[in-house]
């Protein structure tokens, strides 16, 4: 061992010097301890943990108070303090017609004003109840079916509701306690360890010495890094328990470094010590298996177990927490699925208890439900799912273009090139460096040539110096975040002092739209998006990296009320911007946003943020990813290569490799990073790095589909284990391997160094083909060994699948625009396979007036057919007849019949076709464990049209 160990001490020093800084400054960021109202909750959990049955939780539903109209139940709910006082809380109820059912809480007094704030503040008195206005799509519709049964005698009340009336909500008044129940079985429990916690406002009053009462000192103000948070309202957090009884996982709540089935909190295998908390934050190096905050949040979290799936959607912007807690009540605590329960436990530092309940049954089912409330994935253009070139940064207009040339030297293909903060003349945001950028215009025409976009950084933050128009007016126009005293609130950013637009207001919203217009942003043409970093917002001199939670919104509430919400009002703000460049001519905006909350995934995309160029980032990225498509905020990736330090030629491949899977594909780096353009990789990366994103390309037919089916089903892009298993209880916490939308893609993208292979765990025992050369793997509930060296992306297609294809490699999407389909039918062990395609103009919001085309594939007794599964609309015509000419040229038959050996044509019929025609079918035969396969080239019918081809 020893002559090893200057070689391993060496190794140890180099893999520092490639990432300078490795780890995040945890001691910037709060941990649960150091947050008043986290500290407060989980004492709370303690203490009543501590009692055990002695313990009662002093909330009570008044019985006379309870009306039930239209779906919705109002009452209230009787807090009994220490000091015996009863605080009214007003409970309201809602059962919506998707299925989902709302229980909000609130406090009497606040609602009517009657408080006193502290330090002659002028914020709002109520609970903020406005964060519904920004995360949810719409007014949730309330079910006209729900229908009440009082039993006062057993003091319950019981709604209910749901398709078939199949859910029922049951209350019960003392405790207070709420179950949901779907076909009469418990699913998910609000209180159900009494931990409902409203800190109601009160006066602040010195105690009478000696006084041994409630621990006050986190209630008044708070100090964290040399800063101290005034609090005029005093202690005001919301607290609930949820337990989801015979749920072993839980999964969602982003955006964390961590699996995607969430770990337990207080004790208990492999468990994290502080509850996962949800504080939008700028937190670069970020660690890995955390439950610490990162950029953005979705505090919806879904629970699976053996064939069923339910969720919930705690709908607060305020700092969050949740602890996790398993049980089990068998007397084998290894065994699967026995008698178990997962208890959540949730608290939020201010704001209304608003929370949403969905009983699935299946994951779909969920997904579909909240998308229905907070809105489903926008449908982007094409480019926005093809491959992104990005750095911090590209230096010059002439170095952008000269990356172009090279790209298409190289025969890579790429649609966007980014540009980073240094493009802009000194941080002043819309405009462009005279001296490195004097051709703006110029550079774009020539990305413009091959169908390219651009895509600028945008931050919130202004510059606060007196010749920058923009500040200029925002000051003067009174649109930015105010300080606790009123004043517009300054702190330190890339321009050094900055000002922050406020976007809750809505004459800041229409005002930044404005920013957009190419007379506006000159320099700018219609090939060029929008990418908004910065928004938690990032504020450099401040712990925690952000504002000060007394500062002050458009309409006077505080900014700890409405902290996670900050980055989606602002990305909103742009996506508006974009969508009005030039009257009349609107397209799809295109905005990447790193903070985010619910209901982000209408106005754009996301990525998670700065990580670095190393192995473990790799592997992190596919359960980050994976997590946010539970979550509803499908379109996301990670920084392909890694944000800080330099990767080395095989993690950058298998970077790619990885990358091309994440519904946002997109290579950055950061500033002092060394070049890593693809074409610099030298052979024989160049080509494996080239073979691998074309196949992003050769399938970005299969993706657009899915991202169709995103922006009108609320379901992931990428699909984890549950999804596709629902049933497969093995399955359930597999997060290093990923379905691609329905499409039956399965992929395992190495994420280690040196590997030669993976192990793909199959759930069923359907055929599965290697992508690329038709190797079957076989067999359920087992890890099957793949080979992967570096040359070698671990695919596999699901048999039972029909996948849509283009083959011929272009150098951007828009050049494929027209080309001919391919389409791959993998075909199951019953011998049938399906698909689907949805193809639109890319870039319009025509498809909204039927332009578009949306076909099933089917394949059953020896024969294909096409068949229409669209709506049709006023522009349907029309945009068929741009299509005519757009063919299928290739059909590829993998696990083709022996019985075909000996068949040379296939028969086609068109609709509309005088005649049927024949083409020619060549088959070739199994060999060892690679699937007979048959190819009919050119049956030339529309990818329009219906037609049937009999084999
Ligand atoms: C932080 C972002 O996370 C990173 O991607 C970007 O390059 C830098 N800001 C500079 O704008």
């Amino acid at each position: 061992m020893l002559p090893c160990r200057p070689l391993s001490l060496l190794v140890i020093l180099v893999s520092f010097l490639m990432v300078p800084g490795v780890t995040v400054k945890k001691e910037n960021f709060k941990t649960c301890e150091q947050s008043g109202f986290c500290t407060r909750n989980r004492a709370y959990a303690d203490d009543a943990g501590a009692k055990g049955a002695l313990w009662t939780s002093p909330y009570e539903l008044d019985s006379a108070s309870i009306r039930f109209k239209n779906g919705q139940l109002h009452g209230t709910v009787l807090k009994t303090t220490t000091i015996n006082e009863k605080v009214r809380l007003p409970l309201t109820v809602s059962f919506l017609r998707c299925g989902a059912a709302r229980v909000v809480v609130d406090e009497e007094r606040r609602m009517k004003g009657e408080i006193e704030l502290r330090h002659g503040s002028t914020i709002r008195k109520e609970r903020y109840n406005e964060a519904g206005k920004w995360a949810l799509a719409r007014d949730p519709e309330l079910s006209e079916s729900a229908s009440l049964e009082i039993d006062k005698a057993a003091g319950y009340t019981k709604v209910s509701y749901g398709p078939d009336g199949r859910f029922a909500a049951i209350i019960r008044h003392t405790p207070f306690e709420v179950q949901f129940q779907r076909n009469g079985e418990i699913h998910v429990k609000l209180n159900d360890r009494g931990l409902l916690n409203v800190e109601q406002w009160r006066a602040k009053v010195d105690p009478p010495d000696g006084d041994s009462g409630e621990d006050q000192s986190t209630w008044w103000d708070e100090t964290f890094g040399g800063q101290t948070d005034s609090k005029p309202r005093g202690p005001e957090s919301i607290g609930l328990d949820i337990a989801f009884p015979g749920y072993d996982h839980v999964f969602g709540i982003p955006e964390h470094a961590d699996s995607i089935s969430l770990k337990e909190t207080r004790g208990g295998s492999g468990h994290h010590d502080d509850p996962y908390r949800m504080y939008n934050a700028d937190v670069f190096e970020y660690e890995l298996n955390s439950p610490m905050s990162i950029y953005g949040c979705i505090p919806f979290m879904q629970a699976h177990r053996k064939n069923s799936t339910v969720g919930v959607f705690w709908l607060n912007a305020a700092e969050t927490w949740v602890d996790i807690v398993k049980t089990k009540s068998s007397i084998n605590p290894l065994a699967v699925g026995i008698s178990s329960k997962t208890q959540t436990h949730w608290f939020s530092e201010s704001g209304q208890l608003d929370v949403f309940i969905f009983l699935g049954p299946t994951a779909q089912d969920v997904s579909r439900a909240y998308g229905e409330l907070t809105g489903y994935t926008q449908l982007p253009q094409h480019f926005a799912i093809a491959y992104h070139q990005s750095r911090w940064n590209y230096v010059t207009d002439e170095d952008v273009r000269d990356v172009d040339r090279k790209f298409d030297k190289y025969q890579i293909p790429y649609d966007v090139i980014w540009l980073d903060i240094e493009y802009t003349d000194g941080k002043r945001y819309f405009t462009f460096d005279p001296n490195n950028f004097p051709d703006p215009l110029g550079m774009e025409d020539q990305l413009d040539g091959s169908g390219r976009k651009v895509v600028l950084i945008i931050d919130p933050h202004l510059k606060n110096v007196p010749d920058y128009q923009v500040d200029h007016e925002l000051k003067s126009k009174g649109l930015g975040v105010k300080d606790k005293d009123g004043n517009l609130y300054e702190g330190w950013c890339w321009p050094g002092s900055s000002h922050w637009i406020d976007c809750f207001n809505p004459a800041a919203i229409s005002w930044w739209a404005h920013q957009f217009k190419y007379d506006k942003f000159k320099g700018t043409s219609p090939n060029c998006f929008i990418w908004n970093d910065m928004n938690e917002p990032s504020v450099f001199n401040l712990p925690e990296t952000t504002m000060p939670k007394h500062n002050i919104h458009y309409d006077g509430w505080e900014h700890r009320d409405v902290h996670n919400l900050y980055g989606l009002t602002y990305m909103s703000a742009t996506y508006h911007g974009l969508l009005e460049r030039k009257k009349g001519v609107v397209r799809r905006p295109f905005v990447l946003t790193r903070s985010f909350y619910a209901g982000a995934q209408r106005v754009g995309a996301t990525w998670t943020g700065d990580n670095l160029a190393r192995w473990d980032h790799l592997a992190a990225s596919i359960p980050m990813v994976l997590n946010n498509g539970i979550a509803g905020f499908p379109f996301v990736g990670a920084d392909v290569g890694g944000f800080f330090g330099n990767p080395d030629k095989e993690l950058l491949t298998r970077w790619y490799q990885t990358g091309i899977f994440y519904p946002f594909f997109r290579a950055h780096a950061h500033i002092d990073s060394r070049r890593r353009e693809p074409y610099l990789a030298g052979e024989p990366y160049v080509t494996i790095i080239t073979q691998a994103i074309r196949l992003r390309y050769q399938l970005l037919p299969a993706w657009y589909t899915t991202f169709y089916q995103a922006s009108v089903e609320g379901l992931p892009i990428v699909r984890p284990q549950y999804y596709i298993h629902p049933d497969d209880e093995h399955g359930f916490a597999i997060d290093d391997q990923l379905y691609i939308g329905s499409t039956g893609l399965l992929a395992k993208p190495v994420v280690t160094e040196g590997a030669a292979s993976v192990d793909i765990y199959l759930a069923d025992s359907e055929r599965y083909y290697d992508y690329f050369d038709y190797t079957i793997y076989q067999g359920a509930g087992r890890r099957h060994t793949v080979p992967a060296p570096l040359e070698k992306i671990p695919l596999l297609m699901q048999g039972g699948h029909i996948i849509p294809r283009k083959d011929r490699p272009r150098r951007s999407s828009a050049l494929m625009k027209w080309d001919p389909y391919t389409l791959v039918i993998a075909l199951g062990k019953d011998g049938e396979a399906e698909g689907s395609i949805y193809i639109d103009d890319g870039e319009s919001f025509d498809y909204q007036r039927g332009a578009y085309i949306h076909r099933n594939f089917q394949f059953g007794g020896s024969a294909l057919w096409s068949e229409d599964i669209g709506t049709k609309g006023p522009k349907t015509g029309e945009y068929l007849k741009t299509m005519a000419g757009v063919k299928v040229e290739k059909l590829v038959v993998v696990g083709a019949p022996q019985s075909w050996q000996d068949k040379l044509s296939v028969t086609v019929i068109e609709e509309d076709a005088k005649s049927s025609t024949t083409t020619s079918l060549q088959f070739h035969a199994a060999q060892g464990n690679k699937a007979a396969y048959a190819v009919v080239k050119n049956p030339n019918v529309a990818i329009g049209k219906s037609w049937k081809i009999e084999f």
